[in-house]
């Protein structure tokens, strides 16, 4: 590996690097944290084009999402022979069907008589039968029955299995692709396919899944969670415990970037706070997500060694709280566990518009849908779970659709009012966003050279679609 050097950098914030945060840590971290990937990237402007053109959608339709693997449906939404997902984007539909053997196939989810979509919904069934006319297929997309089979002869001897989709099963994530050409998926990934074994994600579940509608490009959105740098306006609340101008931005290939943001240090925008103001700030909010609950400090004393002369002294004692109050959760062991990996926001985009996160918290997963203009998408919002020692892994909630005229905090029941706060302070900009750069004179957007270094991978990959490079399959 690139071995770290903590040293400070003129195009760097000149603050703590996070690296020198994790040559701290009070536990080894795994090499893949320690490795830092930058590489140079132009500074070039980027076009509004993508986000607000209806060609540009429509390049994507025809050549973007045929050709990635997607983040179709996690294992734990299926998990008995016969259980099915319907996975939408981009006006394609796929019908996902665990089988008899454990297996799971991903189907067209069309009628081969008059189209019509065979299931609009998950559920249990033991064949797949059209709602219009009754054509039946296997669960196994064999054809079983064509009602007045006297009208079809003209089909016998015809090819009547439902048509299917490669299916890769990764990490408790059932990926999909219509293209038979492109590496198998962690291939496609690259090495950070191999970052996620630690956390035991095929025993993780959905425990919490909320979708909403929202009024902005799918590319937007999901940018707006790719860099930490806004929470110095957009967040203000999180800066006494988020090292937000501390984060590393990694770009690993084509289809891998992430940022990582330190938890449990004071933002280097605050000044004149001390340790004890970071512990009881991030006590506070932990006490308010669903995500964080295991991590709260919960003595009102300075926990056991603390050196308020330390400027990672809350961020160690708040890793002790994890270590412990997780084991109490889960019945797992925390106790090899690194401080990075208990506290820290790994936010890792998975090309195009999936992002799970590592680490040994419940792990946040997003999702974007492209919607039917360029002015509208889909974020779905998932917390994934450890399961507790002994238990069978619990299946998978139903996913809470929040109404277009609600904000996330309508969900706080179940994410957690801290965390729906977040994403609704997001929410407040993403509209604003997608009209403004309609407005913009020179439809152009600035980037920060490192902040935003993320975004341009993330562009840089994506033409390449639309210019029509693809991957090929080794050999
Ligand atoms: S469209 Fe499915 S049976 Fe007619
Ligand atoms: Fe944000």
């Amino acid at each position: 590996m690139n071995k770290p050097e903590p040293v400070r950098r003129a195009d760097r914030c000149p603050a703590m690097s996070y690296t020198e945060m994790l040559l701290a840590d009070t536990r080894p971290v795994p090499d893949f944290l320690l490795e830092e990937w930058t590489r140079p990237m132009s500074t070039e402007p980027i076009p509004v084009d993508p986000y607000v053109s209806p060609e540009f959608a429509r390049l994507e339709r025809e050549r973007l999402w045929p050709n990635v693997w997607l983040f179709a449906a996690r294992e734990e939404e299926l998990p008995d022979p016969g259980d099915t997902v319907v996975f939408d984007i981009a006006d394609r539909s796929f019908l996902l069907v665990r089988q008899e053997d454990g297996s799971i196939r991903a189907f067209y989810n069309a009628c081969l008589h008059r189209g019509r979509k065979l299931r609009t919904g998950p559920g249990a069934v033991s064949q797949l039968r059209c709602p219009f006319h009754g054509f039946t297929w296997n669960a196994d997309g064999t054809l079983k029955e064509i009602p007045c089979a006297w009208d079809f002869r003209h089909l016998e001897g015809r090819d009547l299995r439902l048509p299917e989709v490669r299916v890769n099963r990764w990490e408790g994530f059932v990926m999909i692709t219509e293209n038979p050409d492109i590496p198998e998926f962690p291939e496609w990934l690259g090495p950070a396919a191999t970052h996620y074994a630690p956390y035991d994600f095929p025993n993780r579940y959905t425990g919490v899944w909320v979708k909403k509608r929202i009024a902005a490009n799918w590319k937007t959105t999901a940018e707006a969670f790719m860099e930490a740098w806004h929470s110095i306006t957009t967040h203000p609340q999180l800066l006494p415990f988020l090292g937000d101008a501390n984060s590393r931005y990694d770009l690993i290939g084509d289809h891998f970037n992430r940022a990582i943001t330190p938890s449990g240090v004071l933002s280097p925008h605050i000044t004149g706070r001390d340790q004890r103001f970071v512990l009881q700030k991030m006590n506070e909010f932990s006490g308010g997500s669903s995500m964080a609950e295991g991590r709260r400090q919960t003595a009102s004393d300075d926990p056991p060694g603390f050196d308020p002369d330390d400027p990672l002294a809350a961020r160690k004692a708040l890793a002790e709280a994890s270590r412990q109050g997780f084991a109490r959760q889960y019945g797992h062991d925390y106790s090899h566990a690194s401080d990075a990996e208990l506290l820290d926001n790994f936010t890792y985009n998975i090309f195009p518009n999936f992002s799970a996160w590592i680490g040994y918290l419940p792990n946040l997963v997003y999702r974007w849908l492209p919607g039917d203009t360029p002015d509208w998408c889909t974020m779905e919002i998932r917390l994934l779970f450890p399961t507790p020692k002994g238990q069978p892994r619990p299946r998978a909630v139903e996913c809470t659709v929040i109404p277009d005229d609600q904000p996330f905090g309508w969900a706080a029941d179940r994410m957690g009012a801290a965390l729906a706060q977040v994403f609704d302070q997001d929410l407040a900009n993403l509209p604003h966003v997608q009209t403004g750069m309609k407005a913009l004179k020179s439809g152009r957007l600035e980037l920060g050279a490192y902040q935003e270094s993320r975004i341009r991978h993330f562009h840089e990959t994506l033409m390449k679609y639309i210019r029509g490079e693809l991957p090929a399959r080794a050999g």
